[in-house]
């Protein structure tokens, strides 16, 4: 039988980022011309990928047990006479550990890292041409960009866009510098055309992806662009009314670029008053180990810049705790930055140790109980902080992009300006525009809201 003449099921598996989730998405679509088409669970799919993620120790762990599962539905594919199944690891823990995966999972067939995608149709049909021959492949960011196909099959009226990947800040605690490599932004120009393709499609809403996206620095029309100018380019295209950003470094936004992206969040009506903005700790000492070249104050009043330029913006970042040589006095640090800060949304970690990394090898390395109960005191904050967000929009009237239908018959949810999940009752038509919803109650993760009957715009700008 033709092998491309048969559909074929493929079965992906997101760990970790945003941009392995976008990631995903562009591998689906580099495959499907071979006639792979998506399946919602591994059994008996022919192609299995795991797009595996580096960054704690729990995350890269998680993929050798998974490989455990699709093992035993490797197995029984064959022994039903099924077929082969072929199983690629993917992403950041391929590019860190590949002959480690290679080594400790024999089912795997293929480890490609996060810059060959588009190699992955050549190198799958390599594989399930031999026998036991396993691969992997390497290149620059610029080739697997201009690699890709343009064509993109995308899912609701919200997507993702990788407009620069890598990171050139080294944190001690970081792998990302390691496994996606020096800083890199794609041109201006296939952004735009990326993202007039996306519009055509019905997308509402981009969110720029890059692991430093306000260090975008990409070729463009008379020179080098920053972040704010290809915003302001991007809010020019019709029907795309909604622009996010992610994620930010707090030094990036202290330059001349994040000056303009600061006075685009005043400016540019598309651009969602959200922002990631990681600060990692609150203690100076620690941010000096951490080597985040900024202070807990430099933070701070970067904050207090973004909230003159747009008061109601919803910040969120990022935090560890327990890094080497955190006492508690250096945690408490950290509260009262938060404290201070008051975040909409807010992740938080416990430090885990990553090989080869800087702080791996640091002195003072914090007992497990002490992080897990310093995490706990930190998240409880952080609950209310986000709660007391979420209450502050109660009686508003929202714009609210609908995405997908709700939990219950009859519900639908989508997003509100600060990328608060809302629900509502009301038809799926709606599904894909943007309409003024009432919020009448909130919770920590979503908010409840009737539709408001009125005029397009007629909710307050947000
Ligand atoms: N341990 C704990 N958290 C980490 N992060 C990155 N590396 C580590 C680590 N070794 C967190 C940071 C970063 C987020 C994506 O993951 O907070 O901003
Ligand atoms: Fe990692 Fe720091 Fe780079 Fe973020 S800025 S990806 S935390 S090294």
């Amino acid at each position: 039988m033709d092998e491309t003449a048969r559909t074929k099921r493929l079965y992906i598996k997101t760990y970790g980022c945003q941009m392995n989730v976008y990631d995903s998405e562009r591998m689906a679509d580099v495959l499907r011309p071979l006639g792979y088409a998506l399946a919602d669970e591994p059994e008996g799919a022919d192609l299995v990928v795991l797009n595996t993620c580096h960054i704690r120790e729990k995350a890269a762990e998680k993929v050798y047990s998974e490989l455990g599962r699709i093992r035993t539905l490797r197995d029984a594919k064959a022994e039903a006479g099924d077929g082969r199944m072929t199983v690629a690891v993917a992403g950041c823990v391929a590019q860190a550990e590949g002959a480690e995966i290679m080594h400790r999972a024999p089912v795997v067939d293929l480890v490609i890292g996060p810059q060959s995608y588009h190699q992955l149709p050549e190198l799958i049909a390599k594989v399930s041409r031999s026998k036991g021959e396993r691969l992997a492949a390497d290149f620059a960011p610029e080739e697997k960009f201009d690699a890709l196909p343009e064509a993109r099959v995308v899912d609701g009226p919200a997507a993702f866009l990788t407009v620069q990947e890598g990171c050139d800040k080294f944190c001690t605690f970081c792998v990302v510098p390691y496994t996606r490599g020096a800083e890199y932004s794609r041109p201006a120009a296939a952004i735009v055309a990326e993202a007039e393709r996306l519009a055509d499609q019905g997308v509402r809403e981009v969110t720029l992806l890059g692991q430093n996206v306000n260090a975008y620095d990409g070729e463009g029309e008379g020179g080098r662009w920053t972040l704010a100018r290809l915003i302001r380019r991007l809010a020019e295209i019709p029907g795309l009314d909604r622009i996010r950003y992610t994620t930010s470094h707090p030094r990036d936004m202290a330059g001349p670029g994040g000056e303009d992206l600061i006075a685009a969040h005043a400016e540019v009506e598309a651009l969602m008053p959200y922002l990631h903005l990681p600060v990692q700790a609150g203690s100076d000492k620690v941010l000096r180990a951490m080597n985040r070249a900024h202070t807990a104050e430099s933070y701070l009043r970067l904050v207090e810049k973004v909230r003159a330029a747009r008061p109601d913006i919803a910040l969120s970042g990022d935090l560890i705790v327990g890094f080497p040589g955190e006492t508690d006095k250096d945690f408490e640090a950290t509260l009262a930055l938060v404290r201070e800060a008051r975040y909409a949304a807010c992740f938080s970690f416990k430090y885990s140790r990553r090989p080869g990394t800087p702080a791996a090898a640091m002195p003072g390395q914090v007992a497990e109980e002490v992080k897990a109960e310093r995490l706990a005191r930190l998240q409880a904050l952080l609950d209310e902080q986000q709660h007391a967000f979420n209450a502050a929009v109660v009686g508003r009237t929202l714009p609210v992009l609908f995405e997908r239908d709700g939990r219950y018959e009859g519900q639908i949810i989508g997003r509100s300006p600060y990328l608060q999940a809302v629900w509502a009752e009301g038809p799926a038509a709606l599904k894909g525009q943007i309409v003024p919803v009432r919020i009448e109650s909130s919770a920590r993760n979503s908010l409840a809201g009737t539709l408001v009957e009125a005029p397009a715009g007629a909710c307050e700008a947000a």
